[in-house]
């Protein structure tokens, strides 16, 4: 009996797994190429967003990694919903990994200009994916198509963010990524984002630089040790004054082009977070980095195929949630 009730129960369980999953899965599969043609009075609504993010880009390269970052801070949380983009006590934007995140201006940039030209069609999750494509190919990526039609959803909770943490392993790393249904590939694929932009040192300052696996003075034997004599000499020296200094997270010639420099720098040690490095220590990545090191064109490739699956997780259609008229607000 107990057994029977048990299977019943798990049964139930597997049910709703699966409608879950279905309705996940009907979301994604509602989007469509050119979602808004003709819906914007005659306007060509990713020729407008691509023109905002070309003038923004010719000012501010670095916008290219704000966005990217955006990308993953929004889509890893709830789906790629908008959440990330309301202001407020207690919302997404105010959970501490998300704090340091940048490009929310340019977002709301595009939106207003959509508004003018055609009020409550363009959602802001489709602004931000539209946007983080354009300035993919600005920055020397390739250029790639992304379906669109997604909602905002009327949820933001800085209890939902439960980002990946910088220091963690290779097998952390995929089976985080697993949870959002992306594979092995995709996760090493998606961290080559961090072919662009920066950090601080103190996000390498006592994992890695001083107090290596907890002990003071402890150098993580895992790094290049000319980068790590850079590091503690010139550029994140061990006093409280540099905790705010810039870490190009690729080389800074590299820093802001989207190329497959940064598996290269894996492979010599020269990932800044462990969590870049662990790509390299684990052999069922490491071979993945090998792949990509060696081939720009197929990183350049096979990156915005990744970036479009994560692009497509959890996302609202149809009806579900709402298009925001501004997108730091619920309607
Ligand atoms: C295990 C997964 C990941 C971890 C632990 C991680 C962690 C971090 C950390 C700690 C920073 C530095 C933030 C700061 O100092 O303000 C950073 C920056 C960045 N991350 Fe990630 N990240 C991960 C995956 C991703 C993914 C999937 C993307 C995009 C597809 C991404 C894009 C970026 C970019 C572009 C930056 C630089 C931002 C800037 O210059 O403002 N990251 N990441």
């Amino acid at each position: 009996m107990a057994s029977a009730a048990g299977n019943g129960a798990g049964a139930a369980a597997l049910m709703v797994a699966a409608s879950i999953l279905a309705l996940a899965a009907g979301g994604s599969a509602q989007l469509q190429y050119g979602f808004y043609r003709g819906k914007c009075n005659g306007t060509d609504v990713e020729a407008v967003v691509q023109s905002i993010v070309r003038a923004r880009f010719a000012r501010e390269n670095p916008i290219v990694a704000y966005l990217l970052r955006m990308q993953f801070h929004e889509c890893a949380v709830n789906g790629c919903d908008g959440g990330l983009l309301i202001d407020g006590p207690g919302t997404e934007k105010t959970a501490p990994p998300n704090l340091s995140v940048k490009g929310y201006d340019v977002i709301a940039a595009i939106k207003a200009e959509l508004e003018r030209r055609c009020p409550g069609v363009v959602s802001c999750s489709d602004i931000q994916i539209l946007a983080t494509r354009d300035a993919v190919a600005l920055a020397g990526g390739a250029s790639y198509s992304v379906r669109t039609g997604r909602r905002d959803r009327r949820r933001s909770l800085a209890s939902d963010v439960k980002l990946p943490s910088p220091e963690f392993t290779a097998a952390q790393t995929v089976a985080y990524f697993g949870g959002l249904g992306l594979s092995a590939f995709d996760s090493a694929l998606l961290l080559g984002a961090h072919t662009v932009g920066a950090t601080r040192c103190s996000a390498i300052k006592s994992s890695r630089l001083y107090k290596y696996g907890g002990r003071p003075g402890a150098t993580d034997p895992g790094m290049d040790p000319s980068y790590a004599f850079l590091y503690k000499n010139n550029v994140c020296p061990n006093v409280p004054s540099s905790d705010n200094n810039v870490v190009f997270l690729d080389d800074q010639w590299s820093a802001l082009k989207v190329d497959n420099h940064y598996y290269k720098n894996l492979q010599k040690k020269r990932g800044v977070l462990a969590c870049d490095q662990n790509l390299y220590k684990d052999g069922s990545t490491s071979s993945i980095v090998d792949l990509l090191a060696k081939d720009n064109g197929l990183f350049t490739s096979l990156f915005p195929k990744a970036l479009v699956k994560l692009s497509e997780v959890k996302v609202l259609t149809g009806t579900q949630g709402e298009v925001r008229k501004v997108c730091n607000r619920f309607n």
